[in-house]
């Protein structure tokens, strides 16, 4: 395996990632403060990890006036299409109407008996292979084909083999796409990667419809990632993996027929949903463009101009969570949702305004149920064999993996 420098051993996690994740961010920021312009090739984007500043700015805008940057719709189009990620003014508030309801309650609690079906196939798979003595699992790849099969069967109704074709044929695709990023903003990129944009549209185009990929992408990798996070700061934390525990036996009791109504309860379980999202937030990013002039403050922030806030800064900013940033704190989330934060535009895991994630609370279904299962049934730890590397692509994942020795509880 290519070790390289932002690799160390668990005994050295200190959550303190903007320097690992972002390196040019993290020292163009002390040049330059916390609101700067940089360029990607010929686009210049505004760089944001201040919440006042971006709270400001928000205020003036709705959230069918805010478009996304052009040079990411171009680029990623093969990928989600014209789905609600990309979509901008009347086309967002009509997908935005459309989709919406296909997140109440009630259509959750029918997505929740195949999040409990895919999680007990998944178990059924560690139990196989901790009976046959090897005791270390890749968790990160196991959650991610967990998550990548619910998410197949509530976007395409697809299960089996064919929800597995389905998963396999679109991740190539992120992946394939993800590798175009690096021409973003250099003139004629399009030449530099012909061939990869259309292996990419072939199967875009042809098998896919726009609305279904951008759930899908929106939904497996995030969901997953943030279970992923959490079952390293759980490993880290043995005190709050018992006192999760104890609190499923309290608020679920019998997990063999889990009641989802009871799920709400789980309140720490939330706080460690929310710390983790903070400390590790799966979308470290969020990305705007403007689409008439802005003026903030004695700024004026011209039409066209791309925005790029920085979320892992955010989250990480001693002057926005004080002196404890980087530590795993669940008391902050205590009796509040933003953390205890100074200002609540710096708690982002899910974007903002009304352009914020629709798909949150079928993430936080599938987070309650998955840890549930995994909790009541496993104790686990750290293998030796983890690096801890934490990496952008697209999403903020473990550049490794994240393999964790597990034993039956
Ligand atoms: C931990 C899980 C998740 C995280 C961290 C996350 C994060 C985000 C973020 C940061 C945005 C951009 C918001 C903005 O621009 O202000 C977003 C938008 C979106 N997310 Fe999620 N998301 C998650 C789960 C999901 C799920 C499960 C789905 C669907 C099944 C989903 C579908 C979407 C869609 C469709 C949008 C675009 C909304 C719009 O532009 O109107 N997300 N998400």
């Amino acid at each position: 395996m290519k070790r390289n420098s932002s690799f160390s051993s668990s005994f050295d996690i200190t959550h303190n990632i903007h320097s690992i994740t972002s390196p040019y961010y993290y020292s163009w920021q002390k040049y330059f403060g916390k609101v700067f312009i940089y360029w990607l090739g010929t686009e210049s984007f505004l760089y944001i990890v201040d919440p006042g500043f971006l709270k400001i700015m928000s205020s003036k805008v709705l959230a069918k006036k805010w478009g996304k940057p052009s040079v990411f719709r171009k680029d990623r189009e093969p990928m989600v299409g014209n789905g609600l990620v990309m979509a901008e003014g009347t086309a967002w508030v009509h997908h935005r109407h459309v989709i919406a309801p296909t997140f109440t309650p009630l259509n959750l609690k029918t997505m929740a008996s195949m999040m409990v079906y895919s999680t007990r196939k998944m178990i059924k798979r560690w139990d196989t292979q901790i009976n046959s003595g090897n005791l270390e699992i890749d968790v990160e790849n196991e959650i991610v084909a967990t998550a990548g099969e619910i998410i197949a069967k509530a976007s395409f109704g697809m299960g089996g083999e064919n929800g597995k074709l389905v998963f396999n044929q679109l991740r190539t695709l992120q992946m394939i796409l993800f590798k175009t990023n690096e021409y973003v903003g250099v003139p004629f990129e399009k030449l530099f990667n012909l061939k990869k944009t259309l292996e990419a549209k072939k199967i875009g185009e042809e098998e896919l419809l726009d609305e279904c990929k951008t759930f899908f992408f929106g939904g497996y990798e995030t969901t997953s990632l943030s279970i992923t996070w959490t079952l390293l700061l759980l490993a880290l934390h043995q005190d709050w993996k018992n006192q999760l525990r104890d609190e499923i036996k309290q608020v679920i009791g019998n997990v063999e027929e889990l009641d989802i109504n009871l799920l709400a309860n789980l309140k720490k379980m939330k706080w460690v949903m929310s710390e983790a999202l903070r400390l590790y937030p799966p979308s470290p990013n969020v990305q705007r463009q403007t689409m008439e002039d802005i003026q903030v403050n004695n700024l004026k922030v011209p039409k066209g101009t791309n925005i790029w806030i920085d979320v892992v800064a955010m989250h990480h900013d001693v002057t926005i969570w004080g002196i404890n940033a980087n530590k795993f704190k669940l008391e902050r989330f205590m009796n509040d949702v933003n953390g205890k934060s100074n200002n609540k535009m710096g708690y982002l895991p899910f974007g903002f305004g009304g352009r914020a994630c629709v798909g949150r609370n079928l993430t936080f279904m599938e987070y309650k149920i998955v840890l549930t299962l995994l909790l009541s049934k496993f104790n686990f730890k750290i293998s030796p064999s983890y690096h801890y590397s934490p990496t952008i692509m697209l999403s903020l994942r473990p550049n490794h993996g994240l393999p964790l020795i597990v034993r039956p509880f």
